[in-house]
């Protein structure tokens, strides 16, 4: 049964209590990732250690949409990097876009956009000048989603089965 989705709720920082609502988004995303690339993903208990981790680390920031009910619509979790400091690289601090995983149910409803807003906001105010992420080849949605927000190809990552 489909409840009807309340977008009104906010984007907000994430908090201990939300990974009950966030691991079935992580499920969802691992997934996803072990369709497209079964040579580097596969779908696995994520522990609960490793979200503790994520929000006591102070270089990571993580963001949800929760929907009223205990659940969650939308997750988005960054890391701030500074460049290496090599003499042949711009040195910019960049934020990575680690995990990004909208509920099925409520996609298409501006929630990826404004989990992305919000983080890039938090991300500038840390100093960074960039968001950086990956996605994998096959994953259409993610593609058009990045290209709509702005997002333009950085580098591609080749490989062949040796
Ligand atoms: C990619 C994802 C996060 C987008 O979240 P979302 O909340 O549905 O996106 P939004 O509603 O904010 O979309 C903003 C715009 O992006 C574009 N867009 C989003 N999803 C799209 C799709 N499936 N096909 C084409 N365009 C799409 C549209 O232009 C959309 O605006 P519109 O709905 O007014 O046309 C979501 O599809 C998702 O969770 N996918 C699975 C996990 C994943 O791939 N994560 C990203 C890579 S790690």
């Amino acid at each position: 049964v489909s409840r009807p989705v309340d977008v009104s709720v906010a984007v907000r920082r994430a908090r201990h209590e939300d990974w009950l609502g966030v691991e079935p988004l992580l499920r969802e995303v691992d997934t996803l990732h072990a369709e497209l690339a079964p040579g580097y993903f596969r779908t696995g208990a994520r522990a609960e250690i490793e979200w503790r981790r994520l929000l006591g680390d102070a270089t990571a920031a993580a963001w949800v949409v929760p929907d009223g009910a205990a659940g969650t619509l939308g997750f988005l979790s960054l890391r701030i990097y500074e460049t290496p400091p090599e003499p042949t690289m711009v040195p910019r601090r960049r934020a990575h876009l680690e995990t990004l995983v909208v509920a099925t149910r409520a996609r298409r409803q501006g929630i990826g956009r404004r989990l992305v807003a919000a983080a890039a906001d938090w991300a500038r105010r840390q100093g960074a000048v960039e968001m950086v992420l990956t996605t994998w080849a096959g994953n259409a949605a993610a593609d058009a989603f990045y290209e709509r927000l702005g997002y333009r190809v950085l580098s591609r990552v080749l490989h062949a089965v040796i």
